[in-house]
């Protein structure tokens, strides 16, 4: 196995960075300081990859691609499943993958950015906003309450089968897809937990099928994503059914636990900081500048954005083996006094320039749009609603989630 040099007095990686510690969930800033300073591609023995730490080399891998988004190309991912033994999950998930074939990613992206067009995020907006509200007024007159458990876990699947167009009566048969679709995939469970997921995630798939064909049956004009993408199919040969399968399957890859995570932190930056409330609500714009403000103050991600070497390359001075994972690390700079004057300071006015909180390049976000405005929607509720509303405790951190800090509980203290 390659390993950087090591020189005899450098102490070793994970005594310096340890995103699964205590130390680094309560207070990230440090390590990520420290773990930068090792270089600009550094070997993290621990999880037996590459960390990527400087921002213009970042920036410079997401622009031109060069590295594998292929879960599959990483050397102790499974074997890639037999395309004549595909379930449909497989077939839409290895088979048409938007992480895998760059060419064809680029297409799909291209061909329905229609989909992602300012009247079509307006229209879903404009359908999750009653949701929203629906969530706080079911609250009722609490003295304390877990934002959590009550308001944050339903966003993303309000926010998704929303943006979708989901008919509600399909709701409860799609609904453990969205909680477990991340763990199809995720190589830290258990053999027999990720084939349930991935059971889900068929079933999920029937109902999607069952959902495009009852709507192709059925037009609806004011368009959602589905409709957008179904004018998108009759208009390109290179976009099929799966296609579109796919894509929401990725919506739910990818909104899911983002979203989550972004909720808790965004209820606990402005809870922390009561008089950041009004100039971080005082309209969607402000709120979109005070939401990469909040994830900077954050620093909440523990991983960053994996890659894959697809052959041997020499990579910022190091060898990099074909199939090492890579992990880009943005995250590093978020506490370095260096790139943001005073840093520990949540100021919802600072300007974050490059803001890569959903990244750049081809693979820029597409929820970017409907997660900001959900998260200031349920933020702007929040504060209406409870005025006076402060963390009841300090929430404890959960080490669980690979991903990302985040809490155990958020106890609210109303105020009523
Ligand atoms: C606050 C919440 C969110 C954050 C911070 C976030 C951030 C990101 C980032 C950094 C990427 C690029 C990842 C990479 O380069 O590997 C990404 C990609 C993506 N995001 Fe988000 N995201 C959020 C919410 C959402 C939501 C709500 C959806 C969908 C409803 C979504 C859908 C996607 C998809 C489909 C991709 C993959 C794009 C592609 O490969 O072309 N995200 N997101």
């Amino acid at each position: 196995m390659l390993d950087t040099p090591k020189q005899e007095d450098t102490p070793a990686i994970e005594t310096i960075f340890n995103p699964n510690s205590m130390s680094y969930a309560m207070n990230p800033g440090p390590q990520c300081i420290a773990l930068a300073k090792r270089g600009r591609l550094v070997w993290y023995a621990p999880w037996m990859c590459w960390i990527m730490t400087r921002m213009p080399d970042i920036m410079d891998c997401w622009k031109r691609e060069y590295l594998s988004s292929d879960f599959y190309d990483w050397e102790f991912a499974p074997p890639r499943p037999d395309e004549a033994t595909w379930t449909n999950f497989e077939k839409a998930l290895v088979g048409h993958s938007l992480l895998a074939d760059p060419t064809h990613h680029r297409l799909v992206r291209k061909i329905t950015s229609p989909a992602f067009s300012r009247n079509v995020v307006d229209n879903i907006n404009r359908r999750i906003e009653p949701d929203i509200a629906r969530l706080f007024a079911d609250l009722g007159d609490p003295e304390e309450f877990d934002y959590i458990s009550e308001i944050a876990r339903h966003i993303p699947f309000i926010s998704i089968t929303r943006m979708v167009g989901i008919p509600e009566k399909y709701w409860e048969q799609i609904k453990a897809s969205v909680l477990t679709f991340t763990e199809t995939w995720n190589p830290t469970i258990s053999e027999e937990r990720r084939a349930k997921a991935q059971e889900d995630s068929n079933r999920a798939i029937d109902v999607l099928i069952e959902v495009i064909a009852e709507r192709r049956a059925a037009p609806v004009e004011d368009g959602d994503f589905l409709s957008a993408l179904l004018k998108v199919e009759a208009e390109n040969d290179d976009f099929d059914e799966w296609d579109i399968i796919t894509l929401i399957l990725a919506l739910i890859g990818a909104g899911a636990d983002t979203t989550l995570i972004a909720q808790q932190w965004s209820a606990y930056a402005l809870l922390k900081n009561p008089d950041q409330v009004a100039p971080a609500l005082a309209s969607p714009a402000a709120f979109s500048n005070a939401f990469s403000e909040i994830m900077r103050w954050s620093a909440n991600s523990k991983m960053g954005f994996a890659r894959y070497a697809p052959e041997d390359m020499e990579l910022l001075g190091q060898q990099v083996k074909k199939g090492q994972m890579v992990l880009l690390m943005p995250h590093l700079k978020d506490h370095d006094p260096a790139h943001f004057p005073h840093p520990d300071t949540l100021d919802v006015g600072r300007q974050i320039d490059p803001d890569v909180l959903f990244g750049y390049g081809p693979r820029y976000c597409i929820g970017a749009a409907l997660a900001k405005h959900q998260l200031y929607l349920s933020m702007r509720e929040l504060f209406k609603r409870f005025p006076n509303a402060r963390l009841a405790v300090e929430p404890e951190r959960d080490l669980e989630d690979h991903n990302a800090i985040c809490f155990k509980s958020l106890r609210v203290k109303t105020g009523l």
